[in-house]
């Protein structure tokens, strides 16, 4: 199994003016796919995307609620893969506008799966969802792909629910003589440059420490599964490429998680990071100020992935603090540099995946 097999292949990316949709567009780019961008619209500024359109066969602005618009597009393109990552993202947003977080993440994901059934090549859909869709009992354990799906906020609930219709529309119309083969990948807490969006952890830090201003920090104890974009990305390419030489694969999920030899929780990122800046300020919040829940334990068991994929991550933690504070200490001292920091860091990433993973796939 190499990267290559995606050279020339048609492959949508929903989602792909956003975070982790700008560097999978990228990196499928690099290997020599053609990649069609469906969004409906740029959602940060500043934006990673801005710096790479040059890498798209195609930039499409579609809604995914638009089941209409959405399965034309499809029909007319016929990927021979599709990456779903589209969705409303933030936990917080999610308390404000509910309404448009379900519609987003669960109609929207009913539309993409819908639009599989209507068209007769073959085809491999990797559904991205997150780590959230497991009901966070905040156990010590990590979280098995078995493992109660649910949430208690909207955004984590409507990961669950996309989880259950995608299971649905696999048991339903793709299990059996399909041409279609699906799988849904569940990650969590990526970190890495040309990450704008609001209320995270990096770029409330790096936007403010540019600007010289204090960054207020929630839940400084809270522990996530911090992992560099580029590892669950490797992780959905070789899903991909997996499912489409084994069947067996269709219709499963997979976690992709940092390792889970040491917890590392807010603080410890604040640390490592605040080594790449001349000054730093922050101030911790309030529990009080804090309007919405947010979980404080989650981890995820990625057993299943290194046994089926030989999958595992590749970066160390202060690897990842390195790659991500490298690219935004130079977006702001030198954006010029910026597709060609991208692309290093893939470059680099593609080296250390081919190493410690592609190889023990042959
Ligand atoms: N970033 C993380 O730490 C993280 C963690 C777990 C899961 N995820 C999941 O990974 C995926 C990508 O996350 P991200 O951080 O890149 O998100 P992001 O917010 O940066 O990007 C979201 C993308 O979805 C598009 N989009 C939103 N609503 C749309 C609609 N109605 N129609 C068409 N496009 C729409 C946006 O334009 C953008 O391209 C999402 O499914 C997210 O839930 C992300």
């Amino acid at each position: 199994m190499k990267l290559e097999d995606f050279r020339n292949k048609k492959i949508i990316v929903t989602g792909h003016t956003g975070f982790k949709g700008s560097w999978l567009s990228t990196w499928l780019s690099l290997v020599g796919a053609k990649v069609y961008g469906i969004s409906n619209n740029v959602p940060t500024q500043p934006s990673h995307f801005n710096f790479i359109k040059s890498f798209f066969e195609e930039d499409i602005e579609c809604d995914i609620r638009d089941a209409n618009s959405f399965k034309n597009y499809v029909s007319k393109i016929k990927p021979d893969y599709l990456f779903h990552l589209a969705a409303q993202s933030l936990v917080n947003f999610s308390y404000e506008d509910p309404r448009l977080t379900w519609e987003t993440n669960l109609i929207g994901t009913i539309n993409v799966l819908d639009s599989l059934r209507y068209i007769d090549n073959k085809c491999i859909a990797i559904f991205i969802t997150s780590d959230k869709c497991y009901d966070n009992v905040e156990w010590t354990w990590g979280y098995r792909e078995t493992d109660k799906l649910g949430g208690p906020d909207p955004y984590s609930a409507s990961k669950g629910a996309a989880e259950l219709a995608i299971s649905s529309y696999f048991r339903s119309y793709f299990k059996k003589d399909s041409n279609i083969r699906l799988a849904s990948a569940r990650a969590g807490n990526v970190i890495g440059g040309g990450d704008w969006s609001a209320n995270r952890l990096i770029p409330d830090c790096v936007k403010a420490w540019a600007n010289n201003e204090c960054v207020d920090l929630r839940n400084p104890f809270s522990t996530r599964p911090w992992q560099h974009v580029l590892e669950p990305i490797g992780g959905y390419m070789l899903l991909a490429l997996a499912l489409s030489e084994r069947k067996e694969l269709n219709g499963e999920s997979f976690n992709f998680g940092p390792n889970l030899e040491k917890n590392y929780n807010v603080m410890d990122v604040v640390n490592e990071i605040s080594k790449y800046w001349e000054k730093i300020e922050y101030n911790v919040e309030s529990k009080e100020k804090q309007l919405f829940y947010e979980s404080n334990l989650l981890k995820l068991n990625c057993d299943k992935a290194l046994h089926n994929l030989n999958w595992k991550s590749c970066l160390g933690f202060e690897e990842t603090i390195s790659f991500t504070a490298t690219w935004y200490k130079n977006f702001y001292d030198n954006p010029s540099r910026i597709v060609s920091i991208t692309t290093d860091q893939i470059n680099v990433y593609t080296e250390l995946f081919f190493k410690k993973v592609l190889s023990n796939n042959d």
